[in-house]
């Protein structure tokens, strides 16, 4: 049972509905195209454990190979309730959903946990695996173990073309996450 740290109502976290839920599989059996994955369906980052944890969508990222281990990296501006937990734990969960879900992710979005219940908003239904948290409503969840970060900067940038004016004048500059994806499961 894990009392909702914003609007202090009890959710029931239970391991077993995660294993029930969900099977193992491996990262060779994934079949996707990362562009629309990531870009066009988005997805869900959360941090934390099942006492405290949030979730935000991302849209940005990639999934790909680095130091011989498969690694995603996500890219989240501090000043996302979601970073303090997710910099401060070790691993945290990429969680991919289908179309119905889309109105979820975009509360998730668009309002901060610092704020409201995103749990109790959206009607999603926290789960527990591997240490971390993500959703029974989730059809693909990587788990997460950070490597290595870094925050971007203006003087990284090698062209002219305005990036930082349209995405860095009113924002603070992200922190990227290069992660090691340690288990992925499916939905059964
Ligand atoms: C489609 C979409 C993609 C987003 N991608 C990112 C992202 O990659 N990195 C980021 O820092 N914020 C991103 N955001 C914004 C956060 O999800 C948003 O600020 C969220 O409310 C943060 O919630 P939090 O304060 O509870 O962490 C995205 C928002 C949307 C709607």
């Amino acid at each position: 049972m894990y009392k909702s740290v914003n609007s202090g109502i009890d959710i029931n976290i239970n391991k077993e509905d995660f294993t029930l839920a969900f099977k193992k599989i491996s990262l060779s059996e994934l079949s996707f195209n990362p562009f629309e994955k990531i870009g066009k369906e988005w997805l869900l980052l959360t941090g934390g454990n099942a006492e405290n944890f949030n979730t935000m969508t991302a849209s940005w990222g990639q999934l790909g190979v680095l130091w011989n281990k498969s690694v995603l990296t996500c890219y989240i501006r501090p000043n996302r309730y979601t970073y303090e937990f997710i910099d401060n734990g070790e691993y945290f969960t990429a969680s991919f959903f289908g179309e119905q879900y889309r109105n979820a992710l975009a509360f998730c979005g668009s309002h901060s946990g610092r704020d409201c219940d995103k749990v109790k908003e959206t009607g999603l239904t926290p789960v527990e695996t591997d240490g971390c948290m993500t959703f029974e409503e989730a059809e693909l969840v990587l788990v997460c173990r950070k490597l290595y970060k870094y925050d971007m900067q203006e003087s990284g940038f090698t062209t002219d073309d305005g990036i930082p004016e349209q995405f860095f004048s009113k924002d603070p500059y992200h922190r990227a996450y290069i992660s090691e994806i340690t288990a992925v499961y499916v939905k059964e």
